[in-house]
């Protein structure tokens, strides 16, 4: 195997000056934000190609601690630095911001660095290991006036943009439950159990559509293979009554990726695997009314129609690295920052809790 050449990007690079190499904003006249990307596995190839091919980003180096996929990131992009040394990265004035896409287990010490750095930070879901870490994180990078941008891709796709404007302008009506399935054969991963590998999608997207400060989890599974939990059940209490579950599985014989939204007016069902009509939004329902005895409960269905909304196609990545450069660029905070992560993480906490103790109901 061919062996990677290790970056020296001050000699390569750092001849050149740039306006505001050490300061933390960004200046409004810069035109591109570059990045530094930390992790080249699975995901890493789909950050770099996001970054690399809009006109506000470039990537400028990768690094990861494995010859191997340095090799391949050097051979799709020969014009990318690639080294094993973080600390390039991290000293190059010319990069502005750091992606991490490493295993969960290493991003609150590399995102930590980089925030100690000077780089913006956009990070791999989910944000960190512990909720204190996220903490800490979000406080240094206030404190430093950088931007923390966590990678909850999904809240980016056109299907939950589109379900987003159907609870906003009152289509569904008051929201009874979210009822998702996750499962897939693999992709095992070796630091997290599944909750924390499958879980962080819906969750934040609970967080972003329910926009409601969650109660209670429960969490029950069970591990059967690699030591960590590889089939999970979450359960999610928010006030008024919603009520929101989570189906998450690594030994499932088909890849599933439904989800059920029910409200009072109208019920809706996500299917991302259908590739013409993701959403179907059905105007089913069920009302009850008292009858003139005191036991007796008119209930009457409804079955009206069914429709599949167009749905925007734009990658979700690109959507969202698009608005990570614009937001550091501009100086805004993004609505996915590290305080999203954060609530993220808090769900998964206490998920790890209530499946220790088999279903237990712990309260945020
Ligand atoms: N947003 C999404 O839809 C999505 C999809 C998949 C994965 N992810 C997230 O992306 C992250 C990475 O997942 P993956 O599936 O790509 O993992 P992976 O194991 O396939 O790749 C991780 C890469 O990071 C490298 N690495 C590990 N520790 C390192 C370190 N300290 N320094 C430098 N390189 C290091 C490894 O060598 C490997 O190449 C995880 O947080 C995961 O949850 C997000």
């Amino acid at each position: 195997m061919a062996s990677i050449p290790k970056v020296c990007m001050r000699t390569e690079r750092n001849e050149i000056r740039h306006s505001k190499p050490t300061l933390a904003l960004v200046s409004p006249s810069s035109h591109r934000i570059r990045v530094g990307v930390i992790g080249y596995g699975y995901w890493g190839p789909q950050i770099v190609r996001n970054f690399q091919t809009r006109e506000t980003s470039e990537v400028l180096a990768v690094c990861d601690t494995s010859p191997k996929s340095l090799q391949r990131a050097q051979q799709a992009y020969p014009e990318i630095k690639v080294t094993q040394d973080f600390d390039v990265l991290l000293r190059s004035t010319q990069i502005d911001a750091i992606a991490i896409v490493t295993p969960v287990r290493t991003h609150y010490e590399l995102a930590k660095k980089a925030l100690e750095n000077g780089k913006h930070v956009f990070v791999e879901k989910p944000f960190t290991c512990k909720s204190s870490q996220a903490e800490e994180l979000i406080e240094l990078a206030e404190r430093k006036n950088l931007k923390i941008m966590v990678d909850h891709t999904f809240l980016f796709t056109g299907s939950v943009k589109k379900i987003q404007q159907l609870i906003e302008d009152g289509t569904l009506g008051e929201l009874y439950y979210y009822d998702s399935t996750r499962v897939n054969l693999g992709l095992f991963q070796h630091d997290v159990n599944v909750l924390w590998d499958l879980a962080p999608h819906d969750l934040s997207i609970m967080d972003y559509l329910i926009a409601a400060k969650p109660e209670a989890v429960v969490a029950t599974g069970e591990t059967h293979l690699n030591g960590v939990a590889d089939v999970a059940f979450m359960t999610v209490y928010f006030p008024r009554k919603i009520i929101a579950h989570i189906n998450v599985n690594w030994l499932s014989p088909v890849k599933v990726r439904t989800t059920l939204i029910g409200g009072e007016k109208k019920m809706l069902v996500w299917n991302d695997l259908d590739a013409d009509e993701k959403i179907k939004i059905y105007d089913r329902g069920v009302e009850v009314s008292n009858g003139e005895g005191l036991y007796e409960l008119l209930v009457s269905y409804r079955s009206g129609d069914m429709w599949a909304p167009k749905i925007e196609q734009t990658e979700a990545l690109r959507n969202e690295i698009s608005y990570f450069t614009e937001c550091v660029m501009n100086d805004r905070k993004p609505f996915n920052d590290g305080a999203a992560g954060l609530r993220v993480v808090r769900m998964l906490e206490a998920a790890d809790q209530s499946l220790k103790e088999r279903g237990k109901v712990v309260q945020l």
